[in-house]
């Protein structure tokens, strides 16, 4: 997910302003409380999104690469359970590179409705998919999937509706909001609609937390990034050198807790307000959680869906899953 503020209009920018102050308040009012946290939002400004593409490069990040994989091995049968003429809805639709996989297989879709919060990066994927796919009717909208948007209707009745959720980000919704937010993608279905969904296994501590935090430092680099952004954005004085990045696996509820700590006693302001930290104290930047197979087929039940399918790799670290409307 990212968020560009730009925009060529007035209304688009008294918009902006107005989503800055919002943006202002949420972060002050995450560190005022006594576990401090930083809305995970922010990761994703333009420095934030490059970094993230470079950690789906990296050794110990996964994620990205098993997804792709299993992508590759299955796309035919994926396409094959999606069938002829499938509206198919993306939600962060990012770079693109999965959903092509998808799309040269499947059988005149209806429609391909990419959802991103980013206006810059959905132009570019329209631009590039009607090049790649001259038949393909892409109907964009500019929106955050997780609030109020409407899907628009192709002139062609669609067989079914399918969300494609790729990315395992569902991992990064607490079980709660994981539940309300697959019952309102089953409501969005509709009868007979399905979920194609990116779903990151539990494993050893050890491969979640080196995944979260590669040697190389990028992972690190992308959250310290979350101060450097309200220092420039928000006119805070953090000071990157006096905070430690943390990635720590929790296994009993199955979440990886990504953590700045500070490293000494410290003041820092943002927005005329100053925040005390102490040394050793952590604001959480995010959860990742992870599912076992059974756990995941719970949730989906309970949202709505049963699991018709399930890819993964040889050692089960990753799975697509591909969800029916009950
Ligand atoms: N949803 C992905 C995951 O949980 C991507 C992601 C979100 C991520 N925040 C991150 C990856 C922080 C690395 C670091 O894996």
């Amino acid at each position: 997910m990212r968020d560009d503020t730009e925009g060529a209009t007035g209304v688009e920018l008294a918009g902006a302003a107005q989503r800055r102050s919002g943006l202002v308040s949420e972060v002050l009012e995450g560190l005022r409380r006594p576990e401090k946290s930083i809305p995970c939002k922010l990761l994703y400004d333009a420095r934030g999104s490059e970094l993230f593409e470079r950690i789906c490069e990296t050794d110990e990040y996964y994620i990205t690469r098993l997804e792709l994989a299993i992508m590759e091995a299955h796309a035919e049968e994926m396409a094959e359970l999606l069938g002829r003429a499938c509206l198919l809805v993306e939600y962060g639709s990012g770079s693109g590179v999965k959903i092509r996989l998808l799309l040269d297989h499947l059988v005149e879709p209806a429609a391909y409705v990419p959802i991103d919060i980013s206006k810059s990066a959905l132009e570019q994927s329209v631009l590039e998919l009607s090049k790649l796919y001259p038949s393909l009717l892409v109907l964009p909208v500019c929106a955050d999937y997780t609030e109020a948007y409407e899907i628009p209707k192709p002139p062609r009745t669609p067989a079914r509706l399918v969300v494609y959720f790729p990315g395992s980000t569902i991992g990064n919704f607490t079980p709660d909001a994981a539940e309300r937010f697959l019952a309102h993608v089953a409501h969005i279905c509709g009868a007979g609609g399905g979920l194609l969904i990116g779903v990151d296994l539990h494993k050893e501590t050890e491969v979640l937390e080196r995944a979260y935090d590669d040697a190389a430092g990028i992972t690190r680099a992308f959250e310290l990034n979350v101060l450097l952004r309200l220092n420039r954005e928000f006119g805070a004085d953090f000071q990157t050198d006096r905070f430690a990045y943390e990635s720590l696996y929790n296994p009993d509820l199955r979440r990886v807790e990504m953590y700045l700590s500070s490293k000494t006693d410290q003041r820092v302001s943002l927005d005329g307000e100053m925040i005390a930290l102490h040394a050793g104290e952590r604001i959480l930047i995010e959860y990742s959680y992870k599912y076992t197979r059974r756990a995941f087929a719970e949730l989906a039940r309970s949202a709505g869906f049963r699991v018709e399918r399930t890819w993964t790799d040889p050692r089960d670290w990753f799975s697509v899953q591909y969800l029916l409307r009950h």
